[in-house]
Protein backbone atom coordinates (compact mmCIF):
# COMPACT_ATOMS: atom_id res chain seq x y z
CA UNK A 1 0.00 0.00 0.00
CA UNK A 2 2.99 2.10 1.04
CA UNK A 3 4.75 1.74 -2.31
CA UNK A 4 1.55 2.32 -3.97
CA UNK A 5 1.10 5.42 -2.62
CA UNK A 6 4.71 7.15 -3.42
CA UNK A 7 4.27 5.90 -7.20
CA UNK A 8 0.53 8.15 -7.10
CA UNK A 9 2.34 10.85 -5.37
CA UNK A 10 5.20 11.04 -8.31
CA UNK A 11 2.74 10.61 -10.65
CA UNK A 12 0.71 13.58 -9.20
CA UNK A 13 4.00 15.76 -8.88
CA UNK A 14 4.57 14.83 -12.73
CA UNK A 15 1.15 15.69 -13.99
CA UNK A 16 0.99 19.25 -12.43
CA UNK A 17 4.71 19.61 -13.86
CA UNK A 18 3.55 18.69 -17.10
CA UNK A 19 0.70 21.43 -16.64
CA UNK A 20 2.86 24.48 -14.73
CA UNK A 21 5.90 23.92 -17.59
CA UNK A 22 3.39 23.76 -20.22
CA UNK A 23 2.85 27.47 -19.32
CA UNK A 24 6.59 28.31 -19.79
CA UNK A 25 8.41 29.23 -23.01
CA UNK A 26 9.26 32.38 -24.65
CA UNK A 27 7.14 34.32 -27.17
CA UNK A 28 8.05 33.28 -30.76
CA UNK A 29 10.19 29.96 -29.49
CA UNK A 30 7.27 27.59 -30.05
CA UNK A 31 6.71 25.34 -32.78
CA UNK A 32 2.59 25.72 -31.57
CA UNK A 33 2.53 28.78 -32.26
CA UNK A 34 3.49 29.21 -36.15
CA UNK A 35 4.15 32.57 -37.66
CA UNK A 36 5.76 30.96 -41.33
CA UNK A 37 4.82 28.95 -44.09
CA UNK A 38 6.89 25.76 -43.13
CA UNK A 39 5.65 26.03 -39.54
CA UNK A 40 2.12 26.40 -40.49
CA UNK A 41 2.56 23.51 -42.73
CA UNK A 42 3.94 21.22 -39.35
CA UNK A 43 0.90 22.36 -37.84
CA UNK A 44 -1.61 21.82 -39.77
CA UNK A 45 0.08 17.63 -39.65
CA UNK A 46 0.54 18.41 -35.66
CA UNK A 47 -3.41 18.32 -35.86
CA UNK A 48 -4.26 15.68 -37.94
CA UNK A 49 -2.29 13.61 -36.04
CA UNK A 50 -3.51 14.60 -32.77
CA UNK A 51 -6.95 14.57 -34.17
CA UNK A 52 -6.49 10.47 -35.35
CA UNK A 53 -4.37 9.92 -32.29
CA UNK A 54 -7.13 10.96 -29.84
CA UNK A 55 -9.65 9.78 -31.25
CA UNK A 56 -7.49 5.96 -31.59
CA UNK A 57 -6.76 6.55 -27.85
CA UNK A 58 -10.56 7.44 -27.03
CA UNK A 59 -12.58 4.08 -29.54
CA UNK A 60 -9.63 2.09 -27.67
CA UNK A 61 -10.67 3.29 -23.94
CA UNK A 62 -14.49 2.85 -24.91
CA UNK A 63 -14.29 -0.58 -26.54
CA UNK A 64 -12.18 -1.19 -23.34
CA UNK A 65 -14.41 -0.25 -20.68
CA UNK A 66 -17.29 -1.96 -21.96
CA UNK A 67 -15.96 -5.36 -22.59
CA UNK A 68 -14.54 -5.20 -19.09
CA UNK A 69 -18.24 -4.32 -17.94
CA UNK A 70 -20.11 -6.87 -19.83
CA UNK A 71 -17.49 -9.66 -19.81
CA UNK A 72 -16.87 -9.72 -16.05
CA UNK A 73 -17.17 -12.42 -14.09
CA UNK A 74 -20.63 -12.26 -12.67
CA UNK A 75 -21.29 -13.53 -8.99
CA UNK A 76 -22.34 -17.18 -8.65
CA UNK A 77 -20.53 -17.82 -12.13
CA UNK A 78 -17.61 -20.25 -11.79
CA UNK A 79 -14.70 -20.98 -14.03
CA UNK A 80 -16.43 -18.94 -16.18
CA UNK A 81 -14.22 -18.03 -20.02
CA UNK A 82 -16.37 -15.86 -22.71
CA UNK A 83 -16.70 -17.43 -25.95
CA UNK A 84 -13.07 -17.61 -27.66
CA UNK A 85 -13.10 -14.85 -31.49
CA UNK A 86 -8.99 -15.38 -31.72
CA UNK A 87 -8.70 -16.00 -35.40
CA UNK A 88 -11.88 -14.70 -36.31
CA UNK A 89 -11.72 -13.57 -40.22
CA UNK A 90 -13.94 -10.39 -40.08
CA UNK A 91 -12.47 -8.70 -36.27
CA UNK A 92 -9.05 -9.73 -38.13
CA UNK A 93 -9.89 -8.13 -41.40
CA UNK A 94 -11.48 -4.99 -39.51
CA UNK A 95 -8.74 -3.96 -37.07
CA UNK A 96 -5.92 -4.59 -39.97
CA UNK A 97 -7.67 -2.24 -42.39
CA UNK A 98 -8.52 0.52 -39.83
CA UNK A 99 -5.61 1.41 -38.95
CA UNK A 100 -3.74 1.01 -42.23
CA UNK A 101 -6.77 3.75 -43.52
CA UNK A 102 -5.79 5.90 -40.82
CA UNK A 103 -2.08 6.12 -41.23
CA UNK A 104 -2.77 6.52 -45.20
CA UNK A 105 -4.49 9.67 -44.12
CA UNK A 106 -1.42 11.07 -41.79
CA UNK A 107 1.32 9.65 -44.32
CA UNK A 108 -0.28 11.52 -47.62
CA UNK A 109 -0.32 14.59 -46.31
CA UNK A 110 3.13 14.28 -44.65
CA UNK A 111 4.81 12.91 -48.00
CA UNK A 112 2.98 15.73 -50.03
CA UNK A 113 4.48 18.45 -47.26
CA UNK A 114 7.67 16.94 -47.01
CA UNK A 115 8.53 17.11 -50.67
CA UNK A 116 7.18 20.65 -50.81
CA UNK A 117 9.30 22.11 -47.99
CA UNK A 118 11.96 20.76 -49.48
CA UNK A 119 11.28 22.22 -52.88
CA UNK A 120 14.03 24.77 -53.97
CA UNK A 121 13.45 25.12 -57.73
CA UNK A 122 12.64 28.65 -57.63
CA UNK A 123 15.44 29.64 -55.24
CA UNK A 124 17.88 31.37 -57.68
CA UNK A 125 14.98 34.33 -58.32
CA UNK A 126 14.88 34.20 -54.24
CA UNK A 127 17.37 35.33 -51.05
CA UNK A 128 20.29 32.63 -50.38
CA UNK A 129 22.08 32.69 -47.58
CA UNK A 130 25.11 30.34 -46.67
CA UNK A 131 24.60 29.21 -43.09
CA UNK A 132 27.41 27.72 -41.05
CA UNK A 133 26.96 26.05 -37.81
CA UNK A 134 30.36 26.16 -35.60
CA UNK A 135 30.63 25.14 -31.95
CA UNK A 136 29.20 27.38 -30.80
CA UNK A 137 27.57 30.21 -33.21
CA UNK A 138 26.37 30.68 -35.94
CA UNK A 139 27.62 31.99 -39.38
CA UNK A 140 25.43 33.62 -42.01
CA UNK A 141 26.58 34.71 -45.44
CA UNK A 142 24.24 36.64 -47.82
CA UNK A 143 25.93 35.69 -50.73
CA UNK A 144 23.50 37.84 -53.60
CA UNK A 145 24.50 40.63 -51.61
CA UNK A 146 28.27 39.94 -50.07
CA UNK A 147 26.86 40.50 -46.96
CA UNK A 148 28.08 39.01 -43.46
CA UNK A 149 26.47 38.78 -40.04
CA UNK A 150 26.70 36.07 -37.42
CA UNK A 151 23.97 35.32 -34.67
CA UNK A 152 20.97 37.39 -35.75
CA UNK A 153 20.12 36.78 -39.44
CA UNK A 154 17.66 39.29 -41.21
CA UNK A 155 15.11 38.33 -43.44
CA UNK A 156 12.31 39.86 -44.99
CA UNK A 157 8.35 38.99 -44.10
CA UNK A 158 6.14 37.33 -46.59
CA UNK A 159 8.95 36.26 -48.93
CA UNK A 160 11.12 33.02 -49.11
CA UNK A 161 14.50 32.99 -48.25
CA UNK A 162 16.53 29.88 -48.87
CA UNK A 163 19.13 28.71 -46.35
CA UNK A 164 21.61 26.17 -47.44
CA UNK A 165 23.48 25.11 -43.99
CA UNK A 166 26.87 22.92 -43.62
CA UNK A 167 29.22 22.93 -40.45
CA UNK A 168 32.80 23.71 -40.06
CA UNK A 169 33.30 21.01 -37.52
CA UNK A 170 30.36 19.11 -35.76
CA UNK A 171 27.04 18.18 -36.67
CA UNK A 172 24.61 21.18 -35.38
CA UNK A 173 20.87 21.32 -36.27
CA UNK A 174 19.45 25.10 -37.55
CA UNK A 175 16.46 25.30 -35.69
CA UNK A 176 13.57 28.02 -35.36
CA UNK A 177 10.55 26.69 -34.09
CA UNK A 178 7.76 29.19 -34.62
CA UNK A 179 8.88 29.87 -38.28
CA UNK A 180 10.17 26.28 -39.47
CA UNK A 181 11.34 22.43 -38.79
CA UNK A 182 14.44 21.60 -37.82
CA UNK A 183 16.99 20.62 -40.31
CA UNK A 184 21.10 19.50 -39.63
CA UNK A 185 23.97 21.12 -40.44
CA UNK A 186 26.57 18.85 -41.41
CA UNK A 187 30.21 18.87 -42.72
CA UNK A 188 30.04 16.32 -45.85
CA UNK A 189 26.75 17.67 -47.66
CA UNK A 190 24.60 21.19 -47.82
CA UNK A 191 21.34 20.84 -46.54
CA UNK A 192 18.50 23.38 -47.75
CA UNK A 193 15.62 24.59 -46.19
CA UNK A 194 13.11 27.47 -46.85
CA UNK A 195 12.28 29.97 -44.23
CA UNK A 196 9.56 32.61 -44.55
CA UNK A 197 8.14 34.77 -41.56
CA UNK A 198 4.22 36.37 -41.45
CA UNK A 199 4.50 39.26 -39.58
CA UNK A 200 8.25 41.29 -38.33
CA UNK A 201 9.33 40.11 -34.68
CA UNK A 202 12.54 38.27 -33.53
CA UNK A 203 12.23 34.59 -33.75
CA UNK A 204 14.49 32.59 -31.08
CA UNK A 205 16.17 30.18 -33.04
CA UNK A 206 18.10 26.99 -30.87
CA UNK A 207 21.08 24.46 -31.97
CA UNK A 208 18.73 21.17 -32.08
CA UNK A 209 21.59 18.77 -32.12
CA UNK A 210 24.00 17.84 -29.03
CA UNK A 211 27.28 19.57 -30.54
CA UNK A 212 29.41 20.05 -27.00
CA UNK A 213 30.20 22.08 -23.36
CA UNK A 214 28.19 25.05 -24.71
CA UNK A 215 25.51 22.69 -27.18
CA UNK A 216 22.51 24.63 -25.03
CA UNK A 217 23.65 28.20 -25.25
CA UNK A 218 23.92 27.51 -29.27
CA UNK A 219 21.35 29.91 -29.64
CA UNK A 220 20.39 32.69 -32.44
CA UNK A 221 17.93 34.65 -33.84
CA UNK A 222 15.94 35.40 -37.20
CA UNK A 223 15.07 39.22 -37.12
CA UNK A 224 12.26 39.37 -39.22
CA UNK A 225 11.36 42.85 -41.14
CA UNK A 226 9.48 44.40 -43.95
CA UNK A 227 10.75 44.21 -47.29
CA UNK A 228 11.24 47.87 -47.69
CA UNK A 229 13.69 47.62 -43.50
CA UNK A 230 15.67 44.97 -45.60
CA UNK A 231 16.18 46.43 -48.52
CA UNK A 232 17.46 48.96 -46.26
CA UNK A 233 19.17 46.84 -43.81
CA UNK A 234 21.29 45.26 -46.89
CA UNK A 235 22.36 48.66 -48.10
CA UNK A 236 23.69 50.17 -44.90
CA UNK A 237 25.46 46.71 -44.30
CA UNK A 238 27.01 47.01 -47.32
CA UNK A 239 27.89 51.13 -47.17
CA UNK A 240 29.12 49.98 -43.79
CA UNK A 241 33.03 51.32 -44.19
CA UNK A 242 34.91 48.91 -41.26
CA UNK A 243 37.83 51.46 -41.07
CA UNK A 244 35.60 54.24 -40.37
CA UNK A 245 36.45 56.37 -37.38
CA UNK A 246 34.48 55.73 -33.99
CA UNK A 247 33.01 58.97 -32.59
CA UNK A 248 34.16 58.45 -28.76
CA UNK A 249 38.33 58.49 -27.99
CA UNK A 250 37.61 55.39 -25.70
CA UNK A 251 36.07 53.89 -28.53
CA UNK A 252 38.81 54.73 -31.20
CA UNK A 253 41.46 53.27 -28.21
CA UNK A 254 39.31 50.16 -28.18
CA UNK A 255 39.52 50.12 -32.30
CA UNK A 256 43.36 49.96 -32.13
CA UNK A 257 43.62 47.20 -29.08
CA UNK A 258 41.55 45.48 -31.61
CA UNK A 259 43.97 45.45 -34.02
CA UNK A 260 46.71 45.28 -31.36
CA UNK A 261 45.51 42.30 -30.05
CA UNK A 262 45.35 40.42 -33.70
CA UNK A 263 41.33 39.94 -32.90
CA UNK A 264 41.35 40.57 -36.57
CA UNK A 265 43.03 37.24 -37.27
CA UNK A 266 39.75 35.63 -36.36
CA UNK A 267 36.95 38.38 -36.35
CA UNK A 268 35.99 40.14 -39.40
CA UNK A 269 34.42 43.49 -39.12
CA UNK A 270 32.55 44.29 -42.96
CA UNK A 271 32.27 41.25 -45.48
CA UNK A 272 35.69 38.88 -45.14
CA UNK A 273 36.72 35.34 -46.36
CA UNK A 274 37.66 35.02 -42.72
CA UNK A 275 34.83 33.36 -41.01
CA UNK A 276 36.70 31.66 -38.21
CA UNK A 277 34.87 33.92 -35.49
CA UNK A 278 31.74 35.49 -35.61
CA UNK A 279 31.59 38.56 -37.89
CA UNK A 280 30.99 41.67 -35.79
CA UNK A 281 30.01 43.81 -38.48
CA UNK A 282 26.68 44.44 -36.82
CA UNK A 283 27.66 43.68 -32.99
CA UNK A 284 26.40 46.46 -31.26
CA UNK A 285 22.69 45.66 -32.52
CA UNK A 286 23.25 42.59 -31.44
CA UNK A 287 20.37 41.11 -29.53
CA UNK A 288 22.55 38.69 -27.14
CA UNK A 289 25.88 38.29 -26.11
CA UNK A 290 27.57 34.71 -26.02
CA UNK A 291 24.08 33.17 -26.93
CA UNK A 292 21.80 34.15 -24.20
CA UNK A 293 23.58 36.94 -21.91
CA UNK A 294 21.99 41.02 -22.46
CA UNK A 295 24.60 42.54 -24.19
CA UNK A 296 25.80 45.00 -21.61
CA UNK A 297 29.00 46.46 -21.27
CA UNK A 298 29.64 44.56 -18.30
CA UNK A 299 28.85 41.30 -19.67
CA UNK A 300 30.86 42.24 -23.24
CA UNK A 301 34.05 42.73 -20.92
CA UNK A 302 33.05 39.87 -18.84
CA UNK A 303 33.10 38.30 -22.20
CA UNK A 304 36.86 39.05 -23.49
CA UNK A 305 38.61 39.11 -20.46
CA UNK A 306 37.14 35.58 -19.29
CA UNK A 307 35.19 33.59 -22.27
CA UNK A 308 35.27 30.41 -20.73
CA UNK A 309 33.03 31.70 -17.86
CA UNK A 310 30.10 32.57 -20.34
CA UNK A 311 30.68 30.06 -22.96
CA UNK A 312 32.67 26.35 -21.98
CA UNK A 313 34.35 25.38 -24.92
CA UNK A 314 34.11 28.17 -26.89
CA UNK A 315 37.61 28.70 -29.26
CA UNK A 316 38.38 32.18 -28.04
CA UNK A 317 39.48 30.91 -24.51
CA UNK A 318 43.50 31.68 -24.40
CA UNK A 319 43.64 32.74 -28.33
CA UNK A 320 45.33 36.18 -26.95
CA UNK A 321 47.24 37.98 -24.10
CA UNK A 322 45.16 38.74 -21.64
CA UNK A 323 43.11 41.83 -21.78
CA UNK A 324 43.30 43.93 -18.54
CA UNK A 325 39.85 45.88 -17.46
CA UNK A 326 40.69 48.99 -18.82
CA UNK A 327 41.30 47.34 -22.04
CA UNK A 328 37.95 44.87 -22.02
CA UNK A 329 36.37 47.78 -21.24
CA UNK A 330 38.11 50.23 -24.00
CA UNK A 331 36.93 47.05 -26.65
CA UNK A 332 33.89 47.10 -25.17
CA UNK A 333 32.96 50.74 -26.28
CA UNK A 334 34.38 49.80 -29.75
CA UNK A 335 32.66 47.15 -30.02
CA UNK A 336 29.50 48.74 -28.77
CA UNK A 337 29.31 51.42 -31.51
CA UNK A 338 29.10 49.25 -34.52
CA UNK A 339 25.63 49.78 -35.03
CA UNK A 340 25.69 49.83 -39.33
CA UNK A 341 22.19 50.02 -39.57
CA UNK A 342 19.08 51.36 -37.81
CA UNK A 343 17.18 48.66 -39.02
CA UNK A 344 17.73 46.63 -35.61
CA UNK A 345 15.63 44.20 -33.40
CA UNK A 346 14.61 46.63 -31.35
CA UNK A 347 13.04 48.29 -33.79
CA UNK A 348 10.70 45.24 -34.62
CA UNK A 349 10.40 43.85 -31.42
CA UNK A 350 6.74 44.25 -29.61
CU1 LIG B 1 25.41 23.26 -32.14
CU2 LIG B 1 24.22 22.03 -30.55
Amino acid sequence: MKGWMGKLKVFSLLGFLTFALAGCGKENLSALMPKGYSAHTSMKLIILTAVIMTFVFLVVMVVYVIVLLRFRKKKGQEDYIPKQVEGHVGLETVWTIIPIILLLVIAIPTTIATFDLADDADASKQINVDVTGNQFWWHFNYTGDKVQTSQDLYIPTGKTVYLHLKSSDVIHSFWVPALAGKIDANTENTNTMKLQADEEGVYWGKCAEFCGDSHSLMDFKVIAVSPDKYDKWIKDMKNFKPDQKPETAAAQEGKDLFKDKNCMGCHAIGSSPIQTAPNLTDFGNRTKLAGVKEPTKENIMKWIQDPESMKPGNKMTGKYPSVSKDEAEKLAEYLMQLKPSDVTPKSVSK
